[in-house]
């Protein structure tokens, strides 16, 4: 089996969870400097050209290795691939849509390529596809998921790990140095984490978001639908909670997840959705990334 460590060539096997459009190469550059693998978020990117400007800025900042994530269902996808390889990143992770489609390109440019999977039907047709490694997410995490019963990470990454040779990154509820030694049982090398870089100095929500999971409780999650079937996990507001507490609506049209994500930049807290994993009621404090990764390896 490969080596984790060699597909990353960071000196922990940490992965910073890609979040959305929310790039910041300050962040993932402070990821790197700190001996993790940094993450730039490229999967919902409109211009390859942006990509390309948001890699040279973290080669500006760095000269640790970091990666990219790209989501298969942008139709600009292969561009954005090409730019990655020209710019001379080595590895990256692919996000929500067929691998089958893609390895083969990934392979062409020279790059390596995490499949993110959220089962055990999934991780084998990313395996059988050429992936050179899987990111395993189980169902506490943040992020989108599927409308299908999901099990949790405690259960997927040791399934996954019978059943697949790759090398495995286990994502979701993991916070801390006890996380990071579970998943490291489970049979995974290495972790992505996600929620926990979420509510750090150097992350780019608005403050407000960072407060919401440093105050999430036990429970304070919940799964919500979002467009093209799929699920998101967001910290359970007041105002949520009126609608998840009123019998036969359609949620999905009253939550209108674009409009909660706009909520943030009208400055409209009160229906602003936070989306965080089920590990935010561990999460106690803001502190910087380089204290998160230190603390996790000790
Ligand atoms: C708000 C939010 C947005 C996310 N966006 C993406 C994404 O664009 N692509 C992706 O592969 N994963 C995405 N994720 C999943 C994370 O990269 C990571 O796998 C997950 O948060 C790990 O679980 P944790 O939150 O328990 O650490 C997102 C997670 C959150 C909380």
């Amino acid at each position: 089996m490969k080596n984790l460590l060699h597909l990353l060539g960071s000196k922990y096997p940490i992965i910073q969870g890609p979040i959305g459009n929310m790039n910041s190469p300050q962040m993932v550059a402070a990821v790197s400097e700190a001996g993790a693998y940094g993450m730039l978020a490229l999967g919902f990117i409109s211009d390859p050209e942006e990509a390309r400007r948001l890699i040279r800025e973290v080669k500006a900042l760095t000269d640790k290795p970091f990666g990219a994530n790209v989501v298969l269902l942008n139709p600009l996808v292969r561009e954005i691939l090409t730019v990655i390889a020209e710019e001379g990143i080595k590895t990256v992770t692919t996000s929500v849509g067929r691998p089958d489609q893609i390895y083969p390109f990934i392979h062409q440019l020279g790059l390596k390529g995490l499949h993110v999977v959220l089962s055990l039907t999934h991780a084998k047709k990313a395996e059988e596809s050429g992936a050179d490694g899987l990111v395993v997410v189980g169902a506490e995490a943040g992020g989108l998921r599927s409308r299908q019963p999901e099990s949790s990470t405690m259960v997927l990454v040791p399934l996954v790990a019978d059943n697949v040779s790759l090398p495995i990154v286990a994502a979701g509820g993991i916070a801390d140095s006890r996380g990071y030694r579970a998943a490291l049982a489970l049979g995974a090398q290495g972790v992505q984490i996600g929620t926990r870089f979420l509510a750090s100095t150097e992350s780019i929500v608005p403050e407000k978001w960072k407060q919401m999971i440093v105050d999430c409780p036990d429970g304070g999650t919940t799964l919500i639908p979002v467009e093209k079937g799929m699920m998101t996990r967001v910290i359970i507001t007041p105002w949520l909670k009126e609608l998840l507490d009123q019998p036969g609506i359609d949620l999905e049209q009253a939550i209108n997840y674009r409009d909660r994500i706009a909520a943030w930049e009208r400055g409209d807290y009160d229906h602003a959705l936070a989306g965080a994993g089920q590990v935010s009621a561990l999460i106690k404090d803001i502190k910087p990334i380089r204290d998160i990764i230190e603390e996790m390896v000790s």
